[in-house]
């Protein structure tokens, strides 16, 4: 348990080390966990045929490195896979008008869970009929937006949602339009993690109508009946980074059954049904991800399986992956700026102190917030250079005033690396560019697509004066930078400190 309450303990949890053995090779790039066109060629790391230290020579560092074969050939693993079904882009992972537009030509749909999302895509010129909204608390503004852009469909999560939305509907069919598609998100009872799955302890969380109170029908029966919505199938999600589908049967097999029960209250038939995202990538070598064509078997079995049970016709799948598609294409790079070696209490071998080197690299948790909120894990190699010094234990740590700012807790790099040196961290595109914070008034990084030996900057690094523009008393200075007698000391990549 590392929670404490915020105090004087602050910073003097120990921590277990959970580095494990050094691998045989520190620069090795395990493809499980490296994006697709990731190679070393002369020791140096390239991402999308492109050397990382001329990346960061012309986007500086952090930078978020999105290859874009490996993005969008995971969304044409997951349309292929689902050729049947529909696949939606949960965005909520990563969203830009760059990626909202591939999306869009690679013929999958969008989950957009704010009005924001929705309105990015839209300006992106992304297809309304291609996009559904979601979210627990979605305000008047942005069911008006949704409802007036002319969405695929709204996915509903409350009884107050249904208030709020049906008079913004019967406008719309007043108006001439059609009914508003909609879907009800139902709450199975099963909530998913990595490794398993549990089903009682779910009840407890804000989303979806619950399955078990009778809610969920109520809400079914209930938007049946209101001639200016259209309930066009069951939304169900458990959970994220799930390694198994044990969980997504087990809710498939569920939520089946409420259609079933839909269909005995009504008489209606729901076509279609939302199985939600979650399925997991690999962070580690040792992670073991299910492909998109085993989920699509299985869950295509499931379903039938129950359907026939039932004697219910087959609905139309969907599915909603974001980590699978975003996060494994994208890595982040930092330069290290200060090495620090710590004594550990513990001891290592017999009369050899174990050393922790503390590697300070200019970002942090404002750039991936995950390390510190969820105990994620992540792979990270020295990028620009390979090295035979033996392996060093390491803990890779932003700049931030807090000793919790760590991206990967335990790790071994070559005892050589050294300030300037350059560091790649795996799988970095899901939840953390679109989790980015501006503590500290560090600035979030930019994203930089690279494709065939070409870099292009899809969002721009984020600078003082637009942050400053924010502020009434700084609105309009300039932000102050090193005068040009006194240039900041720079530290070139492989130079020694
Ligand atoms: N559909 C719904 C309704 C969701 O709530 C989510 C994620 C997804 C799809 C996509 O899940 P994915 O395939 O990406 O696992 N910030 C956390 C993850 C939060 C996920 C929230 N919902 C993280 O960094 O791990």
């Amino acid at each position: 348990m590392r929670a404490h309450p915020a105090g004087p303990l602050h910073g003097t949890i120990q921590q277990p080390t959970a580095a494990g053995a050094p691998p045989s090779d520190l620069g090795a790039l395990d493809p499980h966990v490296w994006p697709r066109t990731a190679q070393r060629i002369d020791g140096e790391l390239h991402l999308g045929g492109r050397p990382v230290t001329e990346l960061v020579r012309e986007h500086g560092t952090p930078l978020f490195v999105l290859d874009e074969a490996d993005f969008r050939g995971r969304a044409g693993d997951f349309a292929s896979a689902f050729a049947d079904a529909d696949v939606h882009y949960a965005s909520k992972a990563f969203l830009c008008g760059q990626v909202a537009r591939w999306i869009a030509d690679d013929g999958l749909h969008l989950d957009a869970c704010s009005g924001n999302e929705l309105s990015l895509a839209l300006a992106a010129g992304f297809p309304a009929g291609r996009i559904a909204l979601h979210g627990n608390n979605k305000s008047l503004v942005e069911l008006q937006l949704a409802v007036d852009s002319g969405i695929g469909h709204i996915v509903l999560d409350s009884f107050d949602e249904i208030d709020r939305l049906v008079p913004l509907a019967e406008a719309r069919v007043a108006a001439g339009g059609i009914p508003v598609p909609v879907l009800i998100r139902a709450t199975v009872g099963i909530e998913a993690h990595t490794h398993e799955f549990i089903a009682t302890a779910h009840e407890d969380q804000k989303f979806g109508f619950s399955l078990a109170t009778g809610d969920a029908l109520t809400a079914a029966v209930r938007v049946i009946r209101e001639p200016a919505l259209e309930l066009t199938g069951l939304h169900s999600h458990i959970g994220s980074q799930i390694f198994d589908t044990a969980g997504f049967e087990a809710a498939a097999h569920r939520v089946v059954g409420l259609l079933a029960q839909v269909q005995q209250a009504t008489g209606r038939l729901l076509g279609e049904l939302n199985l939600g995202g979650g399925f997991g990538i690999a962070y580690l070598a040792e992670d073991d991800p299910v492909t998109p064509d085993d989920v699509a078997t299985r869950l295509r079995a499931v379903v039938a399986a129950e359907c026939a049970a039932l004697g219910l016709p087959v609905p139309r799948l969907a599915v909603e992956p974001g980590r699978a598609i975003a996060g494994p294409g994208t890595v982040t790079l930092y330069e290290i700026g200060t090495i620090k070696p710590v004594r550990l209490g513990a001891s290592g071998a017999p009369g050899t102190p174990l050393v922790r080197n503390y590697v300070s690299v200019d970002g942090g948790m404002s750039d991936n917030i995950r390390t510190a909120l969820y105990d994620a894990s992540y792979t990270c190699v020295l990028a620009n250079r390979t090295s035979d010094a033996p392996p060093a234990l390491c803990r890779v740590v932003g700049k931030h005033c807090e000793s919790g700012d760590i991206l990967v807790r335990d790790l071994w790099l070559p005892s050589d690396v050294q300030p300037g040196d350059l560091l790649a961290v795996a799988a970095t595109g899901a939840y953390c560019w679109s989790m980015a914070s501006n503590y500290n008034y560090l600035l979030k990084p930019p994203v930089v697509a690279v494709r065939d030996g070409a870099a292009t900057e899809i969002v721009r690094r984020q600078t003082l004066s637009d942050v400053f523009a924010l502020d009434a008393v700084l609105a309009d200075r300039p932000a102050p930078s090193p005068a040009p007698s006194q240039p900041a000391p720079e530290h070139p990549v492989g130079a020694a400190s």
